[in-house]
C-alpha cells in the first residue's frame, strides 16, 4: 500500500492555514499543524477538521521546538504560513514583526537542512514586498520597495529562502502572493471589517462604518484558490519564484460600494473617515501579473471580485444573525 505523505503546516490556525489544510486532506494527506502554546484554543477556523489533522505545539521564535516537530514528522513538504500578518501592528511592534516574520523563516529553513534536506519548502511571501512599486502591474522582476517593516521582513524571508535554495538545494520556493481574502479573514484587515460592518448595520446593531484610506488599490482573490498555487509549486520538477494574483485591482472604495449595494444601502449614508486609521506610509496600488503562474502551474483563480464580496457579506450577515437570535427557553 501506497504511504499517506505528511505534510506540516505552519500557521494552520489562520485564514490560509485553514484552508490549506483542507485541501491537503482532500488530496489525501497526513496533516500537521504547527501552532504555538496559548492560554485559549485558537481553532476557530478549522474546528471542522480538527480531529482529521494532528497539532504539534512548537513555535517560530524557538529553534529547538521547529526542530523536534520535523524530527518527528519527518514530512514530505512544509508550507510555511506563521508570521505577523497585519501591516499596521508591524508599525507598532517592529522588532517582534522582524523576529516572527523573517528571522522565523530562517529557522524553519535551519530545521529544514539540519533534519532532511529533501523537504520540499514554501514561503508565505507577500505583494507587500514590492511596496511603492515603480510600474503596474508587479512581476517576479520588478524591485521591492516595502512601505512598512511587515514587508521589509517578509523581503529578508524571500531572499533566504532563495539563499538556501541556492546554497543547500533544498527544494524551497517563495510564492509571492497578492492580498487574499475569505470569510475566514482576520476581522481587523479591511475586507473582512467592511463586511462585518455591513452586517451589523443591515442587521441594526451598528450604525456607522470608521475606515481609512479608501484610495488604496489592491488586488483581491479568494483565498481557497490562493492555497492551490502553494500545492502546486511544491510539485514542479524545478523550484522557482512564482507571483499569485488576479492581475486586477480595486479601490477600497470600489469594495465599499458594492458591500453595501449588495445589501441595498448606501455607503455613504454609514462610512466615516478616521485619519488615525491611515498608515505610516501607504502602499497605493497593487496589481500582480499571474502570467508565470498560469503557464507554469495551470492556475487560475475561480472567484471573482463581485463573488468574493457577496460571500464575505453573505457569511457576515449569517454569523451576525446567529449571535443575535432570541434564546428560547427549554
Ligand atoms: P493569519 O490569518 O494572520 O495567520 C497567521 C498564522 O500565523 C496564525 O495561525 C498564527 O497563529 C501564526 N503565528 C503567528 N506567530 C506565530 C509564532 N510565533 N509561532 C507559530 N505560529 C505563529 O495570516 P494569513 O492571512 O492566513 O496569511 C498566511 C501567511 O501568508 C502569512 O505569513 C502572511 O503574512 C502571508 N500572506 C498573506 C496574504 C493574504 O492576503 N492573506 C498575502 C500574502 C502573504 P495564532 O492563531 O496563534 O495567532
Ligand atoms: N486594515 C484596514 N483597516 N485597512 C484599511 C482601513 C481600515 O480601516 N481603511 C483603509 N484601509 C486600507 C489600508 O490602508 C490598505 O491600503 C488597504 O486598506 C488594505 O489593508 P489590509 O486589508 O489591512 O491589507 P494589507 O494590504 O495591508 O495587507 C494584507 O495583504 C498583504 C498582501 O499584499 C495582509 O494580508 C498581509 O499579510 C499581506 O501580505
Amino acid at each position: 500500500m501506497k504511504k499517506q505523505k505528511a505534510a506540516i503546516i505552519t500557521g494552520i490556525t489562520g485564514q490560509d492555514g485553514s484552508y490549506l489544510a483542507e485541501y491537503l486532506l482532500k488530496k489525501g494527506y497526513r496533516v500537521y499543524g504547527m501552532v504555538r502554546r496559548s492560554s485559549t484554543e485558537t481553532f476557530e477556523r478549522i474546528h471542522h477538521i480538527v480531529d482529521r489533522v494532528e497539532l504539534v505545539q512548537a513555535d517560530l521564535l524557538d529553534q529547538l521546538s521547529i526542530i523536534n516537530v520535523i524530527k518527528k514528522i519527518r514530512p514530505v513538504e512544509i508550507y510555511n504560513l506563521a508570521s505577523q500578518s497585519f501591516v499596521p501592528t508591524s508599525f507598532e511592534q517592529p522588532v517582534l514583526t522582524g523576529e516572527f516574520t523573517a528571522l522565523g523563516v530562517t529557522r524553519m529553513l535551519e530545521a529544514v537542512k539540519l533534519v532532511d534536506r529533501k523537504i520540499r519548502f514554501y514561503q508565505a511571501s507577500s505583494s507587500e514586498m514590492f511596496g511603492h512599486a515603480p510600474y503596474t502591474p508587479q512581476c517576479l522582476k520588478t524591485p521591492f520597495h516595502p512601505r512598512s517593516p511587515y514587508g521589509v521582513a517578509k523581503i529578508y524571508g524571500h531572499w533566504i529562502t532563495i539563499n538556501y535554495r541556492e546554497s543547500y538545494k533544498i527544494f524551497a520556493v517563495s510564492g509571492i502572493l497578492f492580498n487574499h481574502e475569505s470569510p475566514r479573514r482576520g476581522k481587523e484587515f479591511v475586507t473582512r471589517k467592511i463586511s462585518c460592518g455591513v452586517a451589523k448595520i443591515k442587521l441594526g446593531i451598528e450604525k456607522e462604518l470608521r475606515l481609512g484610506n479608501l484610495e488604496a488599490k489592491r488586488d483581491w482573490g479568494f483565498a481557497g484558490d490562493y492555497v492551490e498555487a502553494m500545492w502546486l509549486m511544491l510539485q514542479q520538477s524545478q523550484p522557482r519564484d512564482y507571483v499569485v494574483a488576479t492581475g486586477e485591482t480595486h479601490s477600497v472604495r470600489d469594495f465599499v460600494k458594492k458591500a453595501f449595494s449588495y445589501v441595498n444601502l448606501n455607503w455613504k449614508d454609514y462610512v466615516v473617515i478616521d485619519p488615525a486609521l491611515y498608515r505610516p506610509a501607504e502602499v497605493h496600488v497593487l496589481k500582480g501579473d499571474p502570467t508565470e503562474a498560469q503557464k507554469r502551474l495551470k492556475w487560475k483563480p475561480k472567484v471573482d471580485f463581485e463573488r468574493l464580496i457577496e460571500m464575505m457579506v453573505d457569511a457576515d450577515l449569517q454569523k451576525v444573525s446567529d449571535t443575535i437570535k432570541p434564546t428560547i427557553p427549554a
